[in-house]
């Protein structure tokens, strides 16, 4: 949602720009533009559309300049036009803001502007930005949009650039990602480390109210109240590679067969098999006051949620803890009232989802412990945690989150076995659960080495328009989780249900013309799950089960039959997700969809 890349340095920024952009579109967004300044003089170029319709625009341009700020722009405020795309600029045309984030008292602030006689351009928010630094320039561009932070209620990650101050660049954040890289020919900023790591992985990292000011010989950062900051850079581990498709037709794909690494990544380091006890380093600043914790909530939005909701029956199965799962978006608005000790874990692939982030800082003003389980290192929600545990997945370039999901339910089982091994957890059954955890990467692979089945079976039924996905138990969310990933990215209507609750309402619906996929492992719910299929089949509705190797029952029944190989109960979501993820995939590519980018999505959600 919405990308910022910034360039000041030795080299030419329109080519530094549009790579930078490229990186970013997985964010999601629907215009771009870009404006580059050589010495008094700044080019703006903007675009509605996808960056390919940008670049298509200013190929033959010649762009001078070593300085200069981009943007992908998700319409909030304002249609998705060329004339509401960034940057945006004040009326003398001197000052250029691009801006993530909303500006949320901008309709009283317009208001001021317009009677002092100033003229709008755009339907954003944004542009309100722009005026006010043009107002309180006085040779300082720092100062300006110091006094304008203080006059803007809302979030934003902002960069700018002055006429009169050529080759600097001033970024501020509030509430919206915003991280400088320090290169070798020139410095950066960028709202996501994938915009500049082909140049430099060296990066600063800026705090709430503060801001930069950015040149090719340094950068220089304060807070709101013009306090000097010194931070070292530190160093990311994201290589340039894991943003390339490495001959993948797609990332979502990549991503989904990076599968069995990233389970590994999760668990690196972290195993230790003779104790059957998992080593996590990140939660030991709170561990004596977890490991006494009976009260847990996980929050989390769209995918990492039904990761939240897979753990709170990990933990069930392996701790002494009560876990609530929410939805970010609804808990900060319950009446909290936490008993004592008790932790929040905020499941966030980006670390910056807005409703995320708002949750935990309500649930901290009410007194719990915050923890992240978050992939992206040095973001928002690991920050503002008190603790937590790094997926160290890589980047996500897909939209629809595929590997993050495999890596959360495999780190929450981490955590709960720690947990429950402290509690009432045998040695056996913590020994038993680590060989089972090991095993996992090489089990995702076999059901990898099936793709051109599940191809097969999303070749006859992509035509489907309507979809149900039943779940028990550790299924459940599991099919919630299938049908969310199959309408992401098809565009297919698909409900994701607890197959108990079926005949309450959904079998009404079951005809030759719906498919439902049925997660069905030989768990503790299996017998159940069969009564299901039967009343599926029985009212003639395609039935595709994902079942345990040698289900030889389920393939009387079913109609098709996606194997998983057999695993402790508690692991057959991570193993079930995976022909998931692959019929949503294969369905979407005979569509013609945008698999990666998904209509109206956004990978990170920074606003609420
Ligand atoms: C967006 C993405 C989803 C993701 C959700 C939560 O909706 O499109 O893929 O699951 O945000 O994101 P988070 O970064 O907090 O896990």
């Amino acid at each position: 949602m919405c990308g910022i890349v910034c360039y000041v340095g030795t080299q030419d920024a329109k080519p530094i720009l549009l790579e930078g952009l490229r990186r970013l579109e997985y964010r999601g967004y629907d215009s771009a533009g870009l404006a580059v300044q050589d010495g008094g003089e700044i080019g703006l170029h903007r675009s509605a559309g996808r960056i390919i319709d940008l670049e298509k625009k200013i190929n033959d341009v010649a762009i001078p300049g070593c300085t200069g700020i981009a943007h992908t722009r998700w319409a909030t405020h304002g249609e998705p036009t060329e004339e509401n795309a960034h940057p945006h600029r004040d009326q003398e045309e001197k000052v250029f803001v691009i801006h993530n984030g909303i500006i949320e008292n901008y309709h009283s602030l317009k208001k001021k502007l317009a009677k002092s006689g100033v003229k709008y351009r755009s339907d954003t928010d944004t542009e309100v930005l722009a005026h006010l630094i043009a107002g309180h320039f006085d040779g300082s561009l720092t100062e300006a949009v110091r006094k304008t932070m203080s006059q803007v209620e809302g979030t934003f990650g902002l960069a700018v650039i002055h006429k009169d101050v050529p080759g600097e660049i001033v970024v501020a954040r509030r509430g919206s990602p915003l991280i400088i890289g320090v290169g070798e020919d020139g410095n950066f900023a960028a709202s996501d480390v994938a915009a500049m790591v082909r140049y430099t992985n060296k990066v600063l990292h800026l705090n709430d109210n503060e801001l930069a000011s950015i040149t090719a010989e340094g950068v220089s950062i304060s807070t709101a109240q013009a306090k000097e900051v010194q931070r070292p850079a530190e160093t990311v581990e994201w290589l340039p590679e894991d943003a390339e498709l490495n001959g993948f037709p797609h990332f979502m794909l990549k991503e989904i067969f990076e599968q069995p690494e990233t389970i590994n990544n999760a668990m690196r380091g972290r195993l230790e098999p003779g104790e059957g006890v998992p080593k996590l380093g990140g939660i030991m600043p709170v561990w004596n006051d977890l490991k006494k914790c009976r009260h847990m909530v996980i929050v989390a939005c769209g995918t990492s949620y039904y990761a939240g909701c897979v753990g709170r029956t990990i933990f069930e199965k392996l701790t002494e803890i009560d876990v609530e799962v929410e939805l970010a978006s609804e808990f900060r608005y319950q009446k909290l009232n936490f008993p004592p000790n008790t932790f929040i874990i905020a499941l966030s692939q980006s670390g910056e989802t807005a409703d995320t982030l708002a949750a935990i800082r309500e649930a901290s003003r009410k007194g719990a412990t915050l923890l992240g389980i978050v992939n992206v290192v040095g973001s928002s929600i690991a920050r503002e945690t008190a603790a937590g545990i790094y997926n160290h997945a890589g980047p996500e370039i897909g939209v629809a989150s595929t590997k993050i999901f495999i890596s959360q339910l495999t780190i929450l089982t981490l955590l709960a076995l720690l947990l429950g091994r402290h509690q009432n957890l045998s040695l056996t059954e913590g020994v038993e659960a680590i060989k089972a955890l090991g095993a996992l990467p090489d089990q995702v692979r076999q059901i990898l080495s099936q793709d051109n089945h599940i191809q097969a079976i999303a070749e006859k039924y992509f035509k489907y328009n309507n979809w149900l996905f039943l779940g028990r138990k550790y299924g459940y969310p599991i099919a919630m989780e299938g049908a969310l990933k199959l309408k992401e990215i098809s565009y297919i209507h698909a409900e994701g249900y607890a197959a108990g609750e079926m005949k309450h309402g959904p079998i009404a619906l079951i005809n030759p013309e719906m498919p439902t996929v049925a997660i069905a492992p030989r768990d503790a719910m299996y017998e159940k799950m069969i009564g299901n299929m039967q009343e599926v089949k029985s009212r003639r509705g395609p039935l595709i089960a994902i079942a345990t190797e040698g289900d030889e029952k389920i393939r009387e029944i079913a109609d098709e039959v996606i194997e998983i190989p057999h695993t402790l109960e508690y692991l057959y979501p991570v193993l079930a997700t995976v022909p998931c993820q692959l019929l949503a995939y294969h369905c979407a590519r005979f569509l013609n969809r945008d698999i990666d980018k998904p209509r109206n999505l956004a990978k990170s959600v920074t606003v609420e």
